[in-house]
């Protein structure tokens, strides 16, 4: 197993959820619902955790993890602060896609980790899958709604 490539991977993964993050952190309150801003605001911080424990695991194979999402984070963060503004449907439905992408680059990533790296993973995607199951169910609500 190549430490660098592995170190590599991980930092894109940590990329995902550092975006994750930024974009449900500012936009909870934007989006006017109650419900929907608890959800946000705990998948805000399961996110920071998910990135917590992928940068402390870089340093454990003696890489730097990045600290910030970058180009692309800034830009998802700013539509989603336009979907945020039009409605919780308009958001959930950016986010929903957001998280599918995020648990799809998990799954196409986990074969080139090392055994320490691919549990946590299957950790990370555990708590993805339930996001996009809690997601889906407020999307159904809203459908039933309008
Ligand atoms: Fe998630």
């Amino acid at each position: 197993m190549d430490k660098q490539h592995t170190i590599d991977t991980l930092n894109e993964l940590l990329k995902g959820e550092l975006m994750a993050m930024n974009i449900y952190a500012e936009t909870d309150d934007l989006q006017g619902d109650q419900q929907v801003m608890e959800m946000l605001s705990q998948f805000a911080q399961e996110h920071q955790e998910h990135a917590r424990l992928l940068a402390q695991r870089i340093r454990e194979l003696g890489g730097t993890p990045i600290e910030r999402a970058g180009m692309a984070g800034a830009m998802a963060t700013i539509t989603s602060k336009f979907n945020a503004l039009r409605g919780p449907a308009y958001l959930l439905e950016q986010l929903y896609s957001g998280e599918d992408k995020g648990v799809h680059s998990y799954e196409d990533r986990i074969d080139e980790l090392d055994p320490v790296s691919q549990a946590l993973v299957r950790q990370i995607m555990e708590d993805d899958h339930q996001h996009l199951k809690l997601f889906k169910e407020r999307m159904e609500t809203e459908k039933m709604e309008n």
